[in-house]
């Protein structure tokens, strides 16, 4: 099948690669000549395991193409994904310029039956106003091409994007004409694992079944958050905790680990932009939402919090080691990482720190530009140097079993602070070792 991709982002790129992957044949544009000349050289604009020699792969295949010619993308697929970004207004709502100009661009050019995806998440009502664009354009043209508007959202994570796009638990299809439901099982039938995973429904309900994931899955994580700091005055230990009730099928052993708080260019701005929907849309206030947000708001000051209880209200003249700057393990992504937050309330309260990530520090460095008080190390047992304690953030697999007899001799007090529970309490108190983790 013919499909092009719009926006070379996070999801058009792994999505394009992994459809290219399967034999179709892929175009994907993107405005950014920048971006575009990084792909045609066989690069990627993002970090994300196996997506580069899949890239590669397609490219050198003949299957896998790259532009910025608006024009010949509409003319090129059957299939239109729109994977731009949709970021956060001002008001957390979702800004859907990107979105619609795309739709304007495909209306303006395109000559045969389309059918225009959106991957992008989009709040409900957006595939109305898509088809409202097109329609305009055409319109605009005088003529009267045929096209269908598809819901299709991705719930791919970062650092396991192409086994979630490749081994989906469900695939979300919301359209209203049979025909564009046709194209869209012909063009996911080579990635069905052992039964059928497409789910075809009406396209509100698809475009909301993406929040209400994302929100669901957000709440549970704060829920146990909130739970961790009740545990931790109450003398108990979420850890058993989240085992004895992850047991119970109705709940379930996923996404209860209790931490420093959600990141990502997900979680927080859907949870915002639904809870924005809600008010605007429908006059509802959504209660649990709001109230997830607070939660994880103040989660992300925890560490900083219990630093400050320990070292004092000053640190000037303190220094402190920092392990993982990305907002989770096996991805670059620095936005809306906690690790933001921990650095800010240190260097707030005049503390030195350095910091060390496997790949997030080159990302790091735009977030804290001349920054003289925050310096990244080598490697992790470099970034100990002089410190005193160690503040883990990000729960990167190579944190998990360290050589705690050389944190201990690099530490000026062996102090850990640990916002993901890698270790075991007992164990590692049992050294000599101060463990302040959350929850526990
Ligand atoms: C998420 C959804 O999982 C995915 O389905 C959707 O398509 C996009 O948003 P992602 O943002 O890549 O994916 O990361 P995810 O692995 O879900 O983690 C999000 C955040 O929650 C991270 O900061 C992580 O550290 C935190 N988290 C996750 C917890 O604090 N506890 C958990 O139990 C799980």
């Amino acid at each position: 099948m013919k499909i092009t991709v719009i926006g070379t982002g996070y999801v058009g790129l792994v999505s394009g690669a992994c459809f290219a992957d399967v034999g179709n044949d892929v175009l994907c544009l993107d405005v950014d000549p920048a971006k575009i000349k990084i792909l045609e050289d066989g690069g990627i604009p993002i970090y994300e395991p196996g997506l580069q020699e899949m890239v590669k792969r397609n490219v050198a295949a003949g299957r896998l193409h790259f532009t910025t010619d608006v024009e010949k993308a509409a003319h090129f697929g059957t299939v239109q994904f729109i994977a731009v970004g949709t970021p956060p207004d001002e008001d957390g709502s979702a800004d859907m310029k990107y979105v619609i100009a795309a739709a304007r661009n495909i209306g303006k050019y395109m000559t045969d039956y389309k059918v225009v995806v959106d991957k992008s998440t989009v709040p409900v009502g957006t595939a109305d106003r898509v088809k409202a664009a097109i329609a305009d354009e055409l319109a605009k043209r005088g003529v009267n091409t045929p096209f269908s508007v598809v819901s299709n959202p991705e719930f791919l994570k970062e650092g396991a994007a192409i086994d979630d796009f490749m081994r989906p638990d469900r695939i979300v299809v919301g359209c209203d004409d049979e025909q564009a439901a046709l194209n869209m099982r012909a063009l996911y039938a080579p990635i069905q694992r052992n039964h059928d995973r497409l789910i075809v429904m009406d396209i509100r309900s698809a475009e909301l079944t993406k929040y209400a994931a994302n929100a669901m899955l957000a709440t549970r994580i704060s829920f146990m958050n909130e739970l961790a700091n009740l545990a931790e005055k109450l003398g108990a230990d979420i850890e058993n905790v989240r085992k004895g009730i992850g047991s119970d099928p109705r709940i379930g052993y996923d996404f209860l680990y209790a931490g420093a708080g959600y990141g990502g260019s997900c979680f927080p701005k859907d949870v915002q932009a639904l809870i924005k929907t809600a008010q605007t849309d429908a006059g509802i206030n959504l209660k649990v939402l709001n109230a997830v947000e607070e939660a994880n708001d103040a989660q992300k000051r925890v560490l900083g919090r219990k630093v400050l209880q320990r070292f004092g209200a000053d640190l000037k003249g303190k220094h402190f080691a920092l392990w993982g700057l990305a907002f989770k393990a096996n991805t670059d992504d620095m936005r809306k990482a906690t690790s933001r937050d921990v650095i800010q309330d240190l260097l707030d309260a005049g503390a030195t720190v350095t910091a060390y990530d496997p790949v997030a520090m080159k990302e790091a460095q735009h977030c804290f530009p001349n920054e003289a008080r925050l310096s990244y190390a080598d490697n992790q047992t470099a970034a100990l140097e002089g410190a005193d304690a160690l503040i883990i953030v990000t729960e990167w697999r190579e944190f998990r079993s360290p050589d705690f007899d050389t944190i201990k001799a690099k530490l000026k007090q062996p102090v850990i602070f640990d916002g993901r529970n890698l270790y075991d309490p007992k164990m590692i108190r049992s050294m000599g070792i101060e463990y302040q983790a959350i929850g526990r």
